[in-house]
């Protein structure tokens, strides 16, 4: 595990979109896994730059994101869909269908999330995971449960991550308590990840991420058995990481 911590969210974020737009420049068809949330909003608008100085094509590129709540439509603002069209999609060139959000709204979410598992595969794999990670260490919506989910699937949301996910809501009572997610082992099949943090109310959950014990209470802590997992945080997430 490569830990970087940057002076500040500028850097984390500058850092981690070189990462990313390494990996486009090197393999033009590269399939990208997306997070959403508040971490990641700064790559992505260094992205954006980097495509608007015409340093990266996302023509070939194709995406999948890692969550999408359960039964909230995609016109909804909190939806990750709209997020990832928002804040990325819209502002690049990558190629509609080529765009893959889990859909909350499907009749059959078994199927739909059997399909999404197949359709990585059809794509030949994640080559770079982006992930962001909640203080409670969820990555994804794998939330801290007594085993590790391996497959994309349905999940009843954290208290913890309700209450930090109000923040977007008006209030409590709207946001999802239940998600789809990719899992433990889809992640940990993408052949690269980021993880990404920010902030003083991360630090303790990456200090088990990179310390702590491998188990599924601290689902980020699988990454520790990734060939190829680099951490990006700022001097915030990072601050117990320096004591050691
Ligand atoms: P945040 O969420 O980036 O909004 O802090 C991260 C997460 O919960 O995975």
């Amino acid at each position: 595990m490569r830990i970087i911590i940057a002076d500040d969210y500028q850097e984390m974020s500058r850092r981690a979109a070189a990462m990313v737009s390494s990996q486009v420049i090197l393999k033009h068809d590269s399939v990208l896994g997306l997070a959403t949330g508040d971490t990641p909003l700064g790559m992505y608008k260094e992205l954006i730059k980097l495509y608007e100085n015409k340093e990266v094509d996302f023509f070939d590129v194709s995406t999948f994101n890692l969550d999408e709540y359960y039964k909230l439509s995609i016109e909804n603002k909190q939806s990750y869909y709209y997020y990832m069209n928002h804040n990325f999609f819209r502002h690049i060139n990558v190629k509609k269908e080529n765009t893959h959000i889990l859909n909350g709204m499907a009749k059959d979410i078994t199927a739909e999330c059997r399909n999404y598992d197949q359709q990585i595969k059809n794509d030949g794999g994640i080559d770079i995971q982006v992930l962001g990670i909640g203080a409670n260490g969820h990555i994804g919506f794998n939330e801290p449960d007594v085993n590790f989910e391996a497959e994309t699937h349905l999940v009843k949301l954290d208290e913890m991550t309700i209450e930090a996910n109000s923040r977007f809501f008006s209030s409590k009572d709207e946001v999802p308590t239940t998600a789809i997610s990719m899992g433990i082992k889809t992640i940990m099949q993408s052949r690269r990840v980021i993880l990404l943090a920010s902030g003083a109310g991360k630090a303790d959950a990456i200090y088990k991420t990179v310390n702590g014990k491998i188990c599924p209470e601290l689902p980020a802590s699988i990454l520790q058995l990734h060939p190829d997992a680099t951490i990006i945080i700022d001097k915030n997430a990072g601050k117990l990481l320096s004591d050691d």
